[in-house]
């Protein structure tokens, strides 16, 4: 059974790495998925400076796997990711950087530092819905145009995007011309859902306290958008995109979902917040149970084979 795979040619000794967030923003958290089965290590996204984040409570439970945050963006800056992308690469996997600025040339000097720093791959965030009066770059198609043409001149390092959630073709349709048109490497979907809203009737209250209780939504509740994102991509990047899918994956059976789907890879954010490292091993485990159950013998085989009523 071969669980191994690749995203933009770098090679991943299995199907099932951390999403950039949850737990991956110190040394010793970084370190510690460095010793974990997670076949990579993504790094919390930076910012140029480092930030503390929103004001507490910013992170909540919704029902038994799903959560709501609105963090702000809490990091130690870029300058300590490079150093760290160095220091991991004793653990002989990659090590994936994510990046978020506040303006278009912040993106292109994080893209750019990163080319030379220990990072195997370059995600850009595309999709933060947590900064005050900052419209999500992946719902402005002008402005994801020119940060494309900015971050994509430097080279290398292949360079993918952190997709938010689309819920209309023709917005598949427009972003995966870009992403065709500036040949980014890999994209990552979905982000959490932004602006959502959970309220807790008992105490006639918002759950968290920034942005009026309005946070990104993530865990199972959101599997069903991802998996459409997923397969929508799949089917307009025409295999020439490798395709790291994100969102609501609990187990070894959402995951192989995600393969069907056309996933490479998948990243998992919430499941590991809850569960920590072990998530890794047993979400590999029910894995290759599905794999084996369908008579497939490797990733490769499986990958986008969905069936169609
Ligand atoms: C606490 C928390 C922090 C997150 N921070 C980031 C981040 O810094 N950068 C990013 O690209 N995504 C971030 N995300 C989104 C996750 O990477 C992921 O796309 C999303 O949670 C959906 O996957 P999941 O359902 O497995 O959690 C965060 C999610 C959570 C729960």
């Amino acid at each position: 059974m071969i669980t191994s795979t690749e995203i933009a040619g770098i090679p991943l000794s299995s199907y099932i790495c951390n999403a950039s967030g949850p737990k991956c923003t110190t040394y010793e958290e970084l370190a510690e998925l460095g010793r974990s089965k997670s076949s990579a290590i993504v790094m919390k996204t930076c910012t140029i400076l480092p930030r503390e984040g929103n004001p507490e409570p910013r992170l909540a439970r919704v029902g038994k796997n799903s959560l709501i945050q609105s963090m702000g963006l809490p990091n130690l800056g870029y300058e300590k990711y490079i150093e760290f992308s160095k220091k991991l690469k004793k653990y002989g996997k990659p090590v994936v950087a994510s990046v978020a600025g506040f303006t278009l040339d912040e993106y292109a000097t994080l893209a750019h530092a990163f080319q030379k720093s220990g990072a195997d791959l370059i995600e850009i965030n595309a999709s933060c819905p947590n900064i005050k009066g900052k419209p999500q770059i992946g719902y402005d198609f002008g402005q994801m145009r020119n940060l494309l043409s900015l971050v994509c001149e430097h080279g290398g390092k292949p360079i993918g995007l952190k997709l938010p959630p689309y819920f209309d073709p023709v917005h598949w349709d427009i972003m995966s011309e870009l992403i065709l048109e500036y040949n980014i490497s890999f994209i990552s979907c979905i982000n959490s859902i932004g602006n959502t809203l959970v309220i807790d009737p008992w105490k006639r209250s918002t759950v968290i306290k920034p942005k009026k209780g309005l946070g990104g939504l993530s865990g199972t509740t959101i599997k069903p958008i991802a998996l459409a994102n997923v397969q929508a991509f799949y089917e307009r990047l025409i295999g020439s995109v490798s395709i790291f899918g994100v969102g609501g994956i609990m187990n070894g059976i959402d995951a192989f979902e995600f393969l069907l789907a056309g996933a490479d890879a998948v990243q998992i954010g919430t499941a590991f917040e809850i569960e920590g490292t072990s998530c890794f091993g047993y979400m590999e485990a029910g894995l290759r149970t599905m794999l084996e159950y369908h008579d497939f013998s490797s990733i490769k085989e499986a990958k986008g084979k969905l069936n169609y009523l």
